[in-house]
Parts: C-alpha cells; structure tokens; sequence
C-alpha cells in the first residue's frame, strides 16, 4: 500500500494559470468586494450581478491550463495515495490529472438549485436568469458562499486523519472550515507548506517551509518526497 499523501491547496495554486486569487489584490476579486459577489446576501441584492460574475469566471477556468503545480501533484500518484482537499471552484487538478479531488468550496463547471444543493448539474456555458431548476428554484453557481454550509468538510476530516505525509499549497488559512483542517493531523505526520509568503501557522517549528511560487516549490517537494 502506499503511503497517504494529503494536499490541502488554495488559489495560490491556479495563481500561475492565470486565475486571480482572493487577497493578493486590496482584498478585491476581480474588481469586487469578495463579500459582494460570494454570499447569500450579494445574491439576495443582485443575483444578476452575482451570475454573471461567476458566468466570467467560468470563461476564465475554461481558458486556463493546468500548470506545473497541478501537474506535479499528479505524478506523486507514482510513490503516494494522493488525496487532493481544494478550496478552489476551478478543475486544474482534475486535467492535471489528479485522481482524487475533494472540492471543500464547490465547482463552477457546476450549476444548482438556488433552493436544493442536491439538484446539481454540468454547466460549461453561462448560466442564464430564469433558468430554473426542476424544483422551480433559480440555478446558481455550485459554489459555497461566505455563511453557508461547508458540506464536504466531514470527508475533508476523514482524509486528514488518515494522512501519513501533508502539504499546504497556495492558501492564506483565512477561511474557516477550510483553515482548522490541520489541527486533525497526527501529531508524528511530516507537513509541508508551499506558498509565495507562507501563511501563519501555530506550530511552525513543525513544519517545512517552501517559501516559493507553487511550481517552482513543487519541484523542491517532489525532491523531498521522493521515495
Ligand atoms: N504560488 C504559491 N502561492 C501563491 C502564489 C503562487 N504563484 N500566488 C499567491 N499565492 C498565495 C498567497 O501568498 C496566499 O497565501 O496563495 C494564497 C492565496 O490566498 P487567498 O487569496 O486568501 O486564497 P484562498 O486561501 O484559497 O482563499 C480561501 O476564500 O474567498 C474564499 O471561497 C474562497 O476558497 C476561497 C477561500
């Protein structure tokens, strides 16, 4: 069996892609105040504004590229069993050829029910205003806004727990759920962080630091996880 590899990463990862992160720019997303466009409230205000935000924003995904990072996950599959933990709504990891990703936060290249999270469908085109769901419930973005419930954190736990070896990539650890995931590692498990200016962490004597952009920080990992 080989070992279990868990990797929590953040937009930091899809930065090199192209794909603007949260709070690398003035706390603005793209020009929009992040609480504006990612929560109940933004969408009970404007849901036009909201839709055609993430319609963007799905153009953007769309266009980007797996990068070195994405992909460099993906060959560890040779030594480890490697259990991706994204915050991110884009699918790089997937066509980066990851085979096993867990999205804490939702995808874009999905629409549900404004009513139903269940109701979920494929969506690679924009979503329309009026376009309804079988429940009668306007669809939306398959995307966890500011406030909602994080469904996917109990497997995310599960995944932790079991992990043999961790790495951060690419988040800033402001967002909760997603940030307390490593308080549920083993004492003895070996963590690492890749990120441009590493976020901070309690136990830092712990962990190893690779202060880098992520694919440049992915070839020194791999170097150290080589089996
Ligand atoms: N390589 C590595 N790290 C990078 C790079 C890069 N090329 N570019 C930026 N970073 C790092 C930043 O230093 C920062 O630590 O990526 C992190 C990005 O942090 P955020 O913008 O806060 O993104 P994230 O942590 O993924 O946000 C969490 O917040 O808005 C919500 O739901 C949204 O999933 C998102 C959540």
């Amino acid at each position: 069996m080989k070992p279990k590899l868990v990797v929590l990463t953040g937009a930091g990862i899809s930065a090199e892609s192209g794909l603007r992160t949260f709070r690398d720019s003035d706390g603005l997303w793209e020009g929009h105040d992040v609480y504006e466009v990612a929560s109940p409230n933004g969408w009970a205000k404007n849901p036009s504004l909201v839709q055609e935000f993430y319609n963007l924003r799905r153009k953007d995904v769309l266009a980007a590229k797996p990068n070195a990072a994405h992909i460099g996950l993906a060959e560890l599959e040779e030594w480890y069993d490697v259990r991706i933990i994204t915050q991110n709504i884009d699918d790089l990891h997937e066509r980066g050829g990851s085979s096993r990703v867990l999205h804490l936060h939702g995808e874009i290249l999905k629409m549900r029910s404004e009513y139903d999270e269940t109701l979920l469908f494929d969506i690679a085109e924009d979503i329309q205003m009026g376009q309804l769901a079988p429940d009668g419930g306007q669809f939306r973005p398959h995307v966890v806004w500011f406030g909602e419930d994080v469904s996917m954190i109990q497997p995310a736990v599960l995944e932790i727990v079991q992990a043999d070896a961790f790495v951060l990539i690419g988040t800033s650890l402001n967002v909760y759920p997603a940030a307390g995931l490593v308080n549920y590692l083993r004492a003895d498990v070996p963590r690492f962080i890749i990120d441009k200016k590493i976020p901070p962490v309690s136990d830092s004597a712990n962990w190893t630091l690779i202060e880098k952009a992520a694919t440049e920080g992915i070839a020194e990992l791999k170097e150290l996880l080589k089996l």
